[in-house]
């Protein structure tokens, strides 16, 4: 199920930005002291951050913002971002969580594609890229590293 977060998601929001695996390909995990302190009681409440709910419990997240620092050909589009804990790995969870999103955002917006980008190497997130429908724009070298950048078109909301 996708919603918005709630204070009972704290502890999972802190699993989640404090594990190096999930940020293995994302520049390194936060201090988990740090975010013990600093996340806010209710994290990521935010228009377009939806929390991944699996039987009563946060497994993951899925983002979908306006792109502020990509390439020109992707600012200001509406961006996909996806992190789940490594225990919720290789379900099918992302791609089901993912096609939820974008179905929701196609009602939205209809006219509006996607963009995406993701390390070449995260191996995972460009096997669900491409389950999604994206596909690449351009590849260019960014942060020490390979990056992908891939589009999803519009899809005709279903009536
Ligand atoms: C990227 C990430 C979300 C991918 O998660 P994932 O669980 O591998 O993704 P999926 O939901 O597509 O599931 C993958 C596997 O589940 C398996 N699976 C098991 N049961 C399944 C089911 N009922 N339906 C679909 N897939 C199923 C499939 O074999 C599939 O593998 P495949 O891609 O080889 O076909 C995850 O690795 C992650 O959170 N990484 C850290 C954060 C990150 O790097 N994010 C990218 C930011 S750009």
């Amino acid at each position: 199920m996708l919603r918005e977060s709630e204070a009972r998601d704290r502890t999972a929001f802190v699993e989640l930005l404090a594990s190096p695996d999930v940020h293995t390909y994302l520049g390194g995990p936060g201090p988990r002291d740090v975010l013990e302190r600093d996340l806010p009681e209710v994290p990521e409440r935010w228009a377009g951050s939806f929390v991944v709910d699996l039987h009563g419990a946060m497994i993951g997240q899925v983002l979908l913002r306006r792109a502020s620092r990509h390439r020109p050909s992707a600012v200001g589009k509406v961006d996909l971002g996806y992190l789940f804990l490594p225990r919720a790995w290789g379900f099918g969870y992302a791609a089901e969580s993912c096609t939820a999103a974008l179905g929701w955002f196609a009602d939205v917006l209809p006219s509006e594609p996607v963009v995406l980008a993701t390390q070449t190497a995260n191996v995972s997130s460009m096997r669900l890229a491409a389950k999604l429908g994206f596909t690449e724009v351009e590849r260019f070298h960014a942060w020490g590293a390979e990056q992908w950048l891939g589009m999803r078109s519009s899809v005709t909301p279903s009536s």
